[in-house]
């Protein structure tokens, strides 16, 4: 986890999210996220519930693309795979791939443009209108 995250905070396509708009104090932040993977991975029962929640408040300040969660998994599986190996290692990549794909499902529910394979592509031009304008 930690590997993951000192990871996630620095990195250059999500990072910000973590440390500009969540603003999010790692400290705090860890007993939580302990508690959600042993709750997964060790039989554990720590964790409530409740995780898309704060994911859908975030989505409300900067939305939460694909991209941003195919990076979040690259990071997650390797992480995960330089320090484990094994059924559990698997089922923590297989988990979270789940948990990203069920909150992006239902994040763009919420989301007024739904986001297609090509949504958030804009052609735009650039600089003043030429002859070829007109
Ligand atoms: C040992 C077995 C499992 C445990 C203890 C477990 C535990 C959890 C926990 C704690 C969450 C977070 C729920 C929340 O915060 O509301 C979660 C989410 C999820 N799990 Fe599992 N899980 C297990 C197996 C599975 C399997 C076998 C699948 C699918 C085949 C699966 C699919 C999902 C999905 C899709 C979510 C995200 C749901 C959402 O919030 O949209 N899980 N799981
Ligand atoms: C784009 C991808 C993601 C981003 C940017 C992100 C960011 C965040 C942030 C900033 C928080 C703290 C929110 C707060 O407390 O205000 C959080 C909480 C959390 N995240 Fe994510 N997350 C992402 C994907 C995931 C995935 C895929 C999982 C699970 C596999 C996950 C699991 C959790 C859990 C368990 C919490 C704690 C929820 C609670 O307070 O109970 N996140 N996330």
């Amino acid at each position: 986890m930690r590997a993951f995250y000192g990871r996630a905070l620095t990195d250059p396509i999500i990072g910000f999210i973590f440390t500009d708009v969540a603003r999010l104090d790692l400290e705090a932040h860890v007993p939580t996220i302990a508690s959600f993977w042993e709750t997964i991975l060790l039989g554990a029962r720590s964790y409530s519930g409740g995780a898309f929640h704060p994911h859908a408040t975030l989505n409300a300040q900067v939305q939460l693309r694909a991209g941003h969660f195919q990076r979040w998994l690259l990071l997650w599986h390797a992480a995960v795979d330089e320090l484990f190996a094994g059924p559990r290692a698997e089922q923590a990549k297989s988990h979270a791939d789940r948990v990203a794909f069920a909150f992006h499902g239902r994040l763009q529910t919420m989301t007024p443009a739904p986001e297609g394979p090509l949504t958030g592509l804009a052609i735009t031009r650039h600089g003043r209108p030429g002859r070829g304008d007109r």
